[in-house]
């Protein structure tokens, strides 16, 4: 399951990339917001991010304006590497490097069609493994240091 979530900056995006999904035959779970009324982006960060974590879902998508403060937010949940992209070259890197496991897009940044050809990329990019999983495991290491 993909989990998605978007505050109102992101909210048109996020709907388009729900109807891509349907199209690809994906499953979803779309965490909000549900209305194009302003709100706060870190209430859906989270709830995408808790998703992801807790392996209801396999990815995640988040979308705000520029896409940074959603991915902070996403970021401050253990086990989470959520990934602002805006290109294709950084979403595959970030897939074959980082195993980031949360795509953030910025609304207000990329246009419809490049954020729908990042989506497929990061859904359908292999994580490599090799030398990036010590780098991961470092990273998994300072979290719990951080919460130690
Ligand atoms: C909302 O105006 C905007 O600040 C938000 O969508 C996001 O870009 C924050 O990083």
């Amino acid at each position: 399951m993909i989990a998605i979530g978007s505050d109102h900056a992101g909210f048109d995006l996020k709907q388009k990339v729900i109807e891509h999904l349907k199209e690809l035959g994906l499953e979803w779970k779309d965490y909000g917001t549900y209305t194009a009324g302003s709100c706060d982006y870190p209430v859906f960060g989270e709830a995408v991010a808790r998703a992801v974590a807790s392996g209801e879902a396999r990815r995640g998508i988040v979308i705000c304006g520029t896409g940074a403060g959603i991915s902070i937010v996403a970021n401050k949940v253990r086990g989470i590497r959520a990934a602002v992209c805006s290109d294709c070259y950084s979403v595959e890197l970030t897939r074959r490097h980082n195993d980031a496991n949360i795509l953030a897009l910025g609304a207000r940044v990329t246009g419809d069609a490049l954020a729908m050809r990042i989506v497929d990329i990061f859904l359908t990019t292999p994580y490599e493994g090799g030398r990036h999983a010590r780098r991961l495991a470092l990273i998994d290491d300072l979290e719990a240091r951080e919460r130690a």
